[in-house]
This record gives C-alpha cells, structure tokens and sequence, in this order.
C-alpha cells in the first residue's frame, strides 16, 4: 500500500510517498521531498504566517510532482493521499490540505486528514516498526508533549508546556545572542565549546509530579545573565551562555521523561520505547542524555534520523497509511484545524 503525504503546517513545505513493507513492521519511503522556508524568514526572526501561505503555494505543485517521480509512480499509483489538517498556521494548513484534497478527488483515491503531532508520535513505527504502546516526546518550535502512544488514534496526553515550546526557547536564546532564526542548531554549535558549569541556570518543574514542562523561567534566566554581562558578550561568553542552557534543558527533559514513565507505571503501563520527534529531536545533547537515561532504564531508545524528526511528508504519509489500513477516512469537507490537539 502507498500513500502520499503532504505537510504544509509551518515553514517546511514537504511531499512524500511512503509504502508499508510486506509481512513486517514499519515502512519503506519511496521520496521525501521538503523544502524550507527558513531563508525567508530569518529577517523577521520567526515565522511570518502570511509570508510562510505564500512561499507553500509556490512550491507545492512541484514538490508533489517530484515526490511522485522520485518514487517512479504517477498520481494512480497510490492508494490514498493523506494531507496535515493541524495543528499550524491557518494559511498553510489551507495550502497542503486543499491542494491533498483536490489531489484525491482528480486521481479518485481517498483522502486522509492527518494531525501533525499524531505524524511526529508515529513517525517510529515507520522507521523501526515500533509495537504500542510507547512513550513520545514531541518537541519542536511549537510543541512540547509527553504522549502515551497505546495504539493509532489512541493517545494519551500526559504532559506539555505550561508556556514555552522547547525550540522556542533555543530560539529565543540564539535571537538574544544575535544567532539567526531557527536559533537550536546554533544553540547546539556553540555549546559543544562551552562550559556548561559556568552559569547556574533554574531548571523549572525539575521532581515536580507530572510531566509538565515550563520553559519561561529559564529563557528570562539566560536574559538576566547577558545583561549582567553588559552590552557585547564575548565569544566565550556566548560559548558558555548556550553550554549552561543547553545543559538545563537536558536535566528537564530527562527528568521530565522520568516522571513520565512513574504516571505510566502507576497505570501499570509498560512502554516498550521511549522515542523522540520534532525538530529538537535533532539536538545531539538530548539524544545522548536520552539513549543513557533509557539504557539505564532498560528501555529501548528510537531517535529517527534528524531529517525525520524535524518537519516532513513522510510523517504525513505514513500516519495516512496507518489510518488508512484501520479504515479511517475522511471526507472532502474536512475543515483545517490549526489548533488540533492530539
Ligand atoms: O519540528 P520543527 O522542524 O518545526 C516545528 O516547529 O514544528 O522544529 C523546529 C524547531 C526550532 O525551534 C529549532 O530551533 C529547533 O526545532 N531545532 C533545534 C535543533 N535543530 C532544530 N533545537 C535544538 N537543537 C537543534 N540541533
Ligand atoms: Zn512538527
């Protein structure tokens, strides 16, 4: 079975054809095809919705012809088309989502509106087959999520962020030191030289019950300490500013993750992975604090490719494929929903 995929919810405009792999778990991308709208953006630092509308209109038709060509089919060849509905910005949801449904009513295929944050939670299943249920943690520029993943369609929300998103606040730190939008990879490039002692930064919610997140207090922290280092702070100051804050978030996540898993356990819920989606997925720091906190845990560690955790089609498509095979289509009238939860 194949099915394509459209992402249009952010800055990333992204088409991809994924097919389920025969007798076995996960699934094979035939094309993933994504093209960022980073370079526009980096002006204003941020994402400008009206500007992000636009940029997906011009590059959509050609994204999906070259996912299709990429995987030498043509439109009749697959068997469903699924589009992102939400969560987003309004204007590029309507984007991805007219242009999937136009695509299933000319081709006469079904159509499939997906959730992005259900596309982050089952990316793992497309990579690695993951069997349910498994504990998710979303993180990217606009979610932070603790997500019990016991079957599709079946989650189970178990923390967010009282108010940062994680990306946001590497964004808004890199923009504080003058770093261009997305601020998290620089963030990460000037920590691996820091010293992450050097400034004891809050670590908010840390062996607080639950799996809330707060993320504000920190980021006002870090303003604080580049104030108290007065107009220009050096490159090493910067060096160690992004190395101390780095390191704070790895203690929340990690600590976070924990709590987590208690509430899953007091459910008498065993996860079989801890794995991670969203653009922070990229993070190396976290994905090395989290491959020992699970190791230690004796709990298998799924951290997809950075490509795939980070905005794309093939989320799309293979949370499409999963719905798909359970029946769970959609009709042509199917509103987008830019605050969507999961
Ligand atoms: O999932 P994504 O591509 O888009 C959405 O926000 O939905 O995530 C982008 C976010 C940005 O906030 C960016 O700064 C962050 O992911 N990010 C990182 C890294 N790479 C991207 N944050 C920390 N370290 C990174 N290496
Ligand atoms: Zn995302």
């Amino acid at each position: 079975m194949r099915v394509l995929g459209i992402e249009t919810t952010c800055d990333e405009t992204a088409a991809a054809v994924v097919e389920d792999k025969l007798g076995g778990g996960g699934g094979e991308i035939l094309s993933n095809e994504v093209m960022s709208q980073i370079a526009r953006h980096a002006a204003y630092g941020g994402v400008v919705p009206e500007i992000a509308a636009r940029a997906h209109i011009e590059v959509l038709d050609r994204l999906v012809a070259r996912a299709l060509s990429d995987a030498r089919i043509d439109l009749g060849a697959v068997d469903a088309v699924a589009a992102a509905a939400g969560p987003g910005l309004i204007g590029g949801i309507l984007v991805g989502l007219t242009a999937g449904k136009a695509l299933a009513l000319a081709a006469g295929k079904p159509f499939i509106a997906v959730n992005h944050l259900e596309a982050h939670a089952l990316t793992a299943r497309l990579t690695d087959g993951t069997d349910f249920p498994y504990l998710a943690l979303i993180v990217s520029g606009g979610h932070t999520q603790l997500v019990a993943v016991r079957g599709v369609g079946d989650y189970q929300r178990l923390g967010s962020t009282i108010d940062d998103a994680i990306g946001e606040a590497f964004d808004k730190v890199g923009k504080m030191m003058g770093a261009p939008y997305p601020g998290g990879p620089h963030i990460e490039r000037l920590a691996a030289e820091g010293d992450a002692q050097r400034f004891n930064l809050p670590r908010p919610m840390l062996g607080r019950p639950g799996a809330d997140f707060s993320l504000s207090g920190l980021k006002t922290a870090v303003r604080q300490e580049l104030l108290r280092l007065g107009e220009e702070p050096s490159d090493t100051d910067k060096r160690d500013i992004a190395a101390s804050f780095q390191a704070a978030i790895v203690d929340i996540v990690v600590d976070r993750v924990r709590s987590a898993l208690r509430l899953l356990a007091e459910e008498d819920c065993r996860p079989n992975a801890l794995v991670i989606g969203g653009g922070v997925g990229a993070n190396g720091a976290i994905r090395r604090a989290l491959t020992r906190f699970s190791a230690e845990a004796g709990l298998r560690f799924i951290s997809p490719a950075p490509e795939l955790c980070s905005d794309n089609g093939a989320m799309i498509a293979w949370a499409g494929l999963e719905r798909f095979k359970l029946g769970l289509v959609d009709d042509l009238g199917f509103a987008p929903r830019p605050r969507w939860p999961l």
